[in-house]
């Protein structure tokens, strides 16, 4: 069996230290708003270069509290690609907001700009930008689309932990630092998870950081403080010390990820398989690749026990609970991701063997 992903063998070597801070808690007793969580928002704001980042209890509520913290009129309208987990749609409607979607592009999994600045009008308050696989959108294009229009900056880096923006240079800024606010999800399966559910928001500004904090935690930084109707959406004491042993390795880990990357890069040569174009500064959430043939690929990886994935089956306008919201909305490129891509292994610890025999089974193909 060669695995999509091996949390387990990934994290073997700070198991002794995960259970030794397991105990810790449970001795302390300090599950909610421990010591840990703290450390680990200053020390992931460090990391992605930021002032501030809040812990939360997902990407899904990352992305809500970060829209909610805008104070946005209802039902203005909030751009997003037509190709992201529901989760950036979701957000965008719990709280209130009118979803607009844009393409992403053919050989890149982030928004297509030109779409970008078809789409973006009067009503337009907030961009949503998805650093889908790892691979991180073009900043420098986007904020020139949006300059001078008074339209918030988010990045969904739910993906793209440790990703950098190559943009402007090749050495860019890391996700999360790009806009006015970012929103992680530390899911298990992530470049950098928790045992659990698990979010971090990122912000450069202290007022965004002050009303993030507050919603996070119903309305209130202390106990019994409720300034306004908040949310109970913390980040575990016990999450937050698993992230931040795991902290220590994510630079390492996405190496590992971008190594692998580069051995399907060059031993896919098959004219069936598109390989997607990616920058310098992708962590490789996800590798996925392109093909019309990817029933004949999925066959072959069954009988060959290869893990693989879909990201994902459906584009946002097509999932079956909000598609009444986009009739007649067609969008080329996430239609054709959802149809023809499919993730290939991206375990850090693959042996290098079993990615050159996914390759050589994707070009006998
Ligand atoms: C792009 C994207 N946005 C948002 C989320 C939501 O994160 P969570 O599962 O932590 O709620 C995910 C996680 O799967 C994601 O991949």
């Amino acid at each position: 069996m060669i695995k999509f992903f091996d949390i387990y063998k990934q994290d073997k070597i700070i198991l002794r230290k995960n259970l030794r801070d397991f105990e810790n808690t449970i001795k302390k007793s300090n599950f909610i708003n421990g010591d840990p969580v703290n450390n680990f928002e200053k020390k992931f704001s460090k990391y992605c270069g930021t002032k501030y980042a809040v812990g939360c209890n997902s990407g899904t509520d990352a992305l809500f509290l970060a829209l909610k913290s805008l104070n946005l009129k209802e039902n203005s309208e909030v751009i997003l690609p037509a190709q992201t987990y529901c989760s950036t749609l979701f957000a965008v409607l719990r709280a209130n907001l009118k979803p607009v979607l844009i393409d992403i592009q053919s050989n890149n999994p982030t928004i297509c700009t030109k779409d970008l600045k078809r789409k973006i009008n009067k009503k337009t308050s907030a961009v949503v930008v998805v650093h889908l696989y790892g691979q991180v959108c073009n900043i420098k294009e986007i904020k020139k689309i949006i300059t001078k229009k008074n339209i918030y900056l988010i990045e969904d880096a739910a993906q793209a932990h440790g990703a950098r923006d190559n943009s402007y240079n090749n050495f860019g800024k890391r996700a999360g630092s790009l806009g006015d606010i970012g929103c992680f999800s530390f899911y298990p399966g992530k470049n950098l998870g928790a045992y659990g559910d698990a979010g971090a928001i990122t912000t450069n500004s202290k007022r965004l950081y002050t009303k993030i904090k507050k919603l996070r935690n119903l309305g209130g930084i202390k106990k019994y403080e409720h300034d306004f109707v908040g949310y109970n959406s913390r980040l575990d004491t016990i999450q937050a010390s698993i992230l931040l042993n795991k902290l220590v390795y994510l630079d390492k880990n996405n190496q590992k990820r971008k190594i692998i990357a580069k051995i399907y890069n060059d031993n896919i040569i098959n004219p069936e398989i598109i390989k997607l174009k990616y920058t310098r500064g992708c962590v490789y959430h996800q590798y996925v690749v392109l093909s019309k043939k990817e029933k004949k690929i999925i066959k072959l990886f069954n009988k060959n026990k290869i893990q693989f994935g879909k990201h994902y089956p459906d584009p946002i306008h097509k999932l079956k609970g909000t598609k009444k919201l986009f009739k007649n909305k067609f969008f080329k490129n996430a239609e054709s991701f959802s149809k023809y891509g499919i993730s290939l292994p991206i375990d850090p610890n693959s042996k290098k063997k079993d990615i050159i025999k996914i390759c050589k089974l994707l070009n006998s193909i």
